[in-house]
């Protein structure tokens, strides 16, 4: 499929999206916005693809935020309506039921953060900077990144983070829980492929009941009830046999995502 603000790549079963508007930081716009679902779309309905990553282009930005320069006319009705909109893509994208992995190879601000924060993980180059610099502009995060970012690193953190829209390096990201990894620029990708390529080796289905766990987890036993279910489901399918079966008789499991 072809996109305006969009390069799409799919090889060996990774589908990669790199938002495509260097030139702006990549800054999310409308386009990129309508974009992205389609994007994420294909990822839950391709059976060829297995996992995506989602990064910038350029070695300046991952995404620097919202296009700010389709602010100015706003109002509140169309205030909600864009981050109900931004909300939307930005859930489908955690919810995907196949892992999509935030590679953050420069400026992660704003929308940029968050959408990284939607990701199921976040590796990021020795370059990348986070923040939410929406304050400096009058506004708040309206991509969910107010939830994530205090479920990540914890209220105290991230009111700090929000209220001062300070940007914090990759290290400083890293040692607050919302980058699992840091590693040089021209390493990022072929380390985000290497992780990926040990996750196609497990069996899917089980691979989706994961990402609905951890989506749903909460401190109540409503998370726990939700845990044992899926746990359950698990026995429904071939591969949980074909995982115990390879397991007893010492060889490599087959899985077939059934
Ligand atoms: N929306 C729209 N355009 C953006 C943008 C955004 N969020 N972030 C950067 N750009 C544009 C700049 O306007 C500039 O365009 P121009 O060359 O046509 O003037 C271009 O991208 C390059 O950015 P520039 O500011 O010149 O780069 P810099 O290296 O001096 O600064 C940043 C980099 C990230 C610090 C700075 O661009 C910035 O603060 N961006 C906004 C971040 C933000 O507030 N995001 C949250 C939005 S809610």
């Amino acid at each position: 499929m072809g996109y305006q603000t969009l390069l799409t790549s799919l090889e060996n079963n990774i589908y990669t999206i790199t938002i495509n508007r260097p030139e702006k930081l990549n800054a999310l716009n409308k386009t990129v916005i309508e974009e992205l679902s389609s994007a994420i779309d294909e990822v839950y309905n391709n059976d060829s693809i297995k996992s995506a990553i989602i990064t910038g282009a350029g070695e300046k930005a991952f995404v620097a935020g919202a296009d700010i320069s389709e602010f100015l006319q706003l109002n509140a009705q169309a205030g909600e309506t864009l981050a109900r909109k931004g909300q939307h893509v930005f859930d489908k994208i955690e919810n995907s039921p196949k892992p999509v992995v935030a590679a953050v190879n420069g400026f992660a601000l704003g929308g940029g953060c968050e959408l990284a924060l939607a990701c199921h993980f976040i590796i990021a180059g020795d370059n990348a900077k986070f923040g939410q610099p929406e304050v400096n502009l009058g506004l708040i995060p309206g991509y969910g990144g107010t939830q994530r970012l205090a479920q990540l690193v914890g209220k105290n953190r991230a009111m700090q983070l929000i209220m001062t829209g300070e940007m914090i390096s990759a290290n400083c990201a890293c040692q607050f829980g919302i980058v699992n990894k840091v590693v040089p620029l021209n390493e990022l990708l072929n380390e985000v492929k290497k992780i990926l390529f040990v996750i196609h080796t497990k069996a899917p289905l089980a691979i989706t009941k994961v990402i609905e766990c951890i989506n749903n987890f909460d401190h109540t036993q409503q998370g726990y009830d939700f845990e044992i279910k899926k746990f359950g489901e698990c026995f429904a399918t071939e591969d949980a046999k074909e995982g115990a079966a390879a397991f007893l008789e010492k060889r490599k499991p087959d899985f077939k995502g059934k």
